[in-house]
């Protein structure tokens, strides 16, 4: 390590132990040390022996215990049993952590954790050191559960729409599951809403979003916030956006085996640009048997190739024979490397769950957007996709609950070839231009993370 990053300061990093946790802490990690701060990424013992993730030579890798270290999450039965045990095993061993750091040439000078974890401040302070969430989804979502914090939103809301700023008046549906439907959610409703205690006490909050992306809710919630709060996403790899930072061409940290790469890239090598729906619905969304099967006939009738990620846990749901069927059109993989695919030029649209990291992935390739959320914060996100930015549409879910395959090819048509998916493609470029501006230098998530190393880690 240089001189410069041992003057600038230690940080660690502790993301709660998911793809869509992992993926952006890595990312912000490697954003601090292309700043010249040491970074590390503290995952579970479970992640650790589970998945071997090596050091990409730039951010640094320890591990915490969250009291599951043979069976993970899975195992734990409930939520709230897992959060509770996360507490008392990764409090203790986020401390002696802590404690091993400071007898090195490298002490620990800044504590940041997921803001799912707000009982990792308490050992921050303990210890003496500056600490603040990361908020890994849409300031737009964290401030729906800001405001139940704080008595100002019921759950469910006693009336709707619902005002949030910079978004269109809500219906139940647009707003995050937990809220319009708390009944099917309780323990994660409590996590989420959680998410604000201690905030008072934090040294600054950081969010994954970026100022111009949501700049209302940003000036609000920065207004209401008792802590600084520091928008410094796209949580994206330079080598997407300005491609300063050396060495970028990786993969992060892949909780999936990421055996097809070579068979994706020469597949899509053989498409015509734009031609090809890429769909995927991250790593956790299961879909219902039913719908698997629309969305397959959908596909297979929208007239465009299709790259689908489905996941071994989904693959059963998958209509029989239905790989021979599209062997044609269609490219069926376990996961896939979703930036490189993102920005490959055969890539006409996302068909995607619309978790916050795919939505601004998307965002800052270009890629229009076709959003089917499942739950958690994915309702808002597709709002904004569809309303705010207008990068994409939202597909309709019928009086039963299903989204129909009529409906899924019909939206495909309209992002694909209709008189829409121009307009919708004309904005995505404009989006493009904007989350690759906020990201380079001097631009606003630049500036605020330059300030908070100066301000925060260094000092
Ligand atoms: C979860 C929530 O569901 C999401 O709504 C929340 O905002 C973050 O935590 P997940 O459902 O996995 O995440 O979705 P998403 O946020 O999109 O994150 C998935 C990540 O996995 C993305 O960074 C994406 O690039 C990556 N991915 C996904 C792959 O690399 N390959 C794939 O095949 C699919």
């Amino acid at each position: 390590m240089d001189e410069r990053a041992e003057k600038r300061g230690h940080v660690l990093v502790v993301p709660y132990p998911s793809q869509g946790h992992i993926n952006p802490t890595l990312q912000f990690s490697r954003r601090l040390v292309s700043k010249g701060v040491k970074a590390t990424l503290a995952i579970t013992n479970y992640i650790f022996k589970t998945f071997k993730p090596t050091s990409d030579g730039h951010v640094g890798l320890a591990t915490i215990s969250d009291g599951y270290d043979e069976g993970s999450f899975a195992s734990a039965g409930s939520v709230d049993t897992y959060l509770d045990r996360m507490e008392a095993a990764g409090s203790q061993t986020l401390g002696d952590l802590i404690e091993a750091y400071a007898v090195t040439p490298h002490p620990i000078t800044c504590l940041i954790y997921d803001s799912f974890f707000p009982w990792a401040l308490d050992v921050a302070k303990k210890y003496g050191l500056v600490g603040g969430p990361f908020f890994t989804q849409a300031c737009a979502v964290n401030y729906t559960y800001f405001l139940i914090h704080h008595g100002k939103l019921n759950v469910p809301p006693s009336s709707v729409p619902v005002e949030i700023p910079g978004l269109p008046p809500l219906e139940v549906g647009d707003l995050p599951s937990f809220v319009g439907s708390p009944e099917s959610y309780p323990a994660y409703l409590r996590l989420v809403v959680n998410q604000n205690i201690n905030l008072d006490k934090a040294d600054f909050v950081l969010v994954n979003t970026y100022y111009e992306l949501e700049d209302k809710v940003v000036n609000t919630m920065s207004r209401e916030c008792p802590t600084p709060l520091l928008t410094i996403g796209p949580t994206v790899p330079s080598l997407y956006l300005d491609n300063k930072i050396e060495d970028d061409k990786d993969y992060g940290l892949n909780l999936f085996y990421l055996g097809s790469i070579d068979r994706i890239t020469h597949w899509l090598s053989t498409k015509p640009p734009k031609s090809v729906v890429y769909v995927s619905f991250g790593s956790m969304a299961c879909l219902p048997d039913t719908q698997m099967e629309e969305l397959a006939r959908g596909l297979k009738a929208c007239g465009h190739d299709f790259l689908w990620v489905v996941r071994a846990s989904e693959e059963d749901k998958l209509p029989s024979s239905f790989a021979e069927e599209v062997r044609q059109s269609g490219l069926l993989v376990r996961w896939s490397p979703q930036l490189e695919v993102l920005a490959n030029e055969a890539i006409g649209c996302f068909f995607t769950h619309c978790g916050w990291n795919s939505t601004v992935e998307a965002l800052a390739l270009g890629v229009p957007m076709i959003g089917m959320p499942q739950w958690t914060d994915q309702p808002m996100n597709a709002k904004l996709i569809q309303d705010v930015w207008k990068v994409g549409v939202r597909v309709k879910v019928d009086k039963d609950g299903l989204v129909t395959r009529e409906e899924i090819e019909d939206r495909i048509k309209e992002v694909m070839v209709g008189e829409r998916g121009e307009e919708i493609r004309e904005n995505a470029k404009r989006w493009r231009d904007l989350t690759n501006n906020a990201y380079s230098q001097g631009g606003s998530s630049d500036r605020m993370i330059t300030e908070f190393v100066s301000k925060v880690v260094e000092s």
